[in-house]
């Protein structure tokens, strides 16, 4: 075995060097990573398959390392095609078409370029409420279209008006974007009402599921609850939907999905980003056999059973949350997104102490001050009760809301 590489570098060093790392990325803390990207990959002994279908993924990720989507993207092209058509059909398109992306970004820019493709403009108008993620706004920018964001009804920051969607269509606008489980209130828009604007419009109509895309189809089928309201191609306006394998999908990153409706869309999508639809041009075969090989072992069932747990866990934290004084969770969420913030109380000091405790969550200003973005998986198992001991013990260092003013340059620091 070599024990000194060509560079100088000792082995031992290099090994040292690299476990050095991976505490730094804070990896050996994942039970208390209640962020939602990432960590899915550890052991999940509480769930039926144990730690299996982990180990199958990350197998058939080693054994794709080598593989592009070119030359020899042959396997990989066909393990796409399968994940496309199994989830497309599960999310209500009879002949689904699409391709895997490095997440919800790009699954959103390719949406709206297709759609910048079918109407023949150079710019024009996108339009979207206002919750919707940031990715939009980027897109927007990067493609020299004006972003048309419609505000949330006053109060109801999860809430969307539909007449105001149409009320805010220009004469140049290409598409409308409506979301399916949004960044951080977990709440799905009014798609089928949005869905008959952009019929009457003649408007191309994208879904960001990139959250809410690997969990919805599942505890609709789980009955969870009966009264999620439809949000996929079930709705005859929906044209394309971004889902992302490395959030609710529970695959290794990075991997997300872009599905159309059916093979016209994407045809439109290749022609404007051949030649697979994709911004990008070589892609990894690895993240795309991770992601097949964890859809094709959990399947249906496998994920129903991920949606109950990481809701179960959710209702245990909003239940427990909801006891605390001064604390509120936002409402609205039909997924495992928890936003916990208060209407009387500056939870930032409370933010800090929790991260200083070491927990991994992601913090907004809005709604002002602070909410705190919780996102519960199977990996937090047996956590929920640590972490809500330790919120209702930092909840001392929270103080009064003085101002409506919030300081923006201390907001910056809780990202997002
Ligand atoms: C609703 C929504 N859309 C898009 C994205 C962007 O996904 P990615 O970071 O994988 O590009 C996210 C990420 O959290 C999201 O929540």
């Amino acid at each position: 075995m070599t024990t000194t590489y060509p560079s100088g570098v000792k082995r031992a060093e290099f090994e040292a060097e690299l476990q050095r790392l991976e505490v730094v990325s804070r990896f050996p803390e994942m039970p208390a990573n209640l962020f939602d990207e990432g960590p899915h990959l550890i052991t999940t002994p509480n769930l039926p398959w144990g730690d299996d279908v982990r180990e199958a993924s990350i197998e058939a990720y080693r054994r794709f390392i080598h593989g592009e989507t070119w030359i020899t993207g042959g396997g990989a092209r066909e393990m796409e095609a399968e994940l496309i058509d199994w989830m497309g059909r599960l999310m209500g398109a009879a002949n689904p078409a699409g391709f895997i992306t490095a997440g919800g970004s790009e699954s959103n820019m390719c949406a709206i370029l297709t759609a910048k493709q079918l109407s023949g403009r150079k710019g024009g108008s996108v339009v979207f409420p206002d919750n919707g993620h940031y990715s939009l706004h980027k897109l927007c920018r990067m493609f020299d279209l004006d972003a048309v964001v419609v505000p949330a009804p006053d109060g109801h920051l999860d809430r969307v008006d539909p007449a105001a969607i149409e009320a805010a269509i220009r004469e140049d606008t290409i598409a409308i974007i409506a979301t399916a489980g949004t960044w951080a209130f977990g709440s799905v828009d009014p798609i089928a009402e949005i869905g008959e604007i952009a019929q009457r419009h003649g408007l191309y109509l994208h879904v960001d599921g990139a959250f809410g895309g690997y969990i919805l189809p599942f505890l609709e089928r789980g009955g969870y609850d009966a009264s999620i309201p439809l949000w996929d191609f079930r709705v005859p306006g929906v044209h394309s939907i971004s889902a992302d394998l490395h959030k609710n999908g529970m695959a290794p990153p990075p991997a997300g999905s872009l599905t159309f409706r059916d093979a016209d869309l994407l045809a439109a999508a290749k022609e404007i980003c051949p030649p697979n639809g994709t911004m990008s041009g070589t892609r990894g075969a690895g993240p795309i056999a991770g992601a097949w090989a964890m859809a094709k072992l959990l399947g249906e069932e496998g994920y129903t059973a991920v949606s109950l747990q990481s809701m179960a866990l959710r209702d245990e934290l909003v239940v427990g949350a909801e006891a605390i004084e001064g604390v509120r969770v936002h409402p609205g969420s039909r997924i495992n997104m928890t936003l916990i913030h208060s209407e009387t109380l500056d939870l930032r000091p409370v933010a800090e102490e929790l991260r200083v405790r070491g927990w991994m969550f992601a913090a907004r200003a809005i709604p002002a001050p602070v909410g705190i973005v919780v996102v519960p998986m199977p990996h937090n198992f047996g956590r929920t009760e640590a972490f809500l001991n330790d919120l209702r013990d930092a909840m001392r260092l929270a103080t009064p809301i003085e101002t409506a003013v919030v300081e923006l340059e201390k907001v910056s620091a809780y990202g997002f």
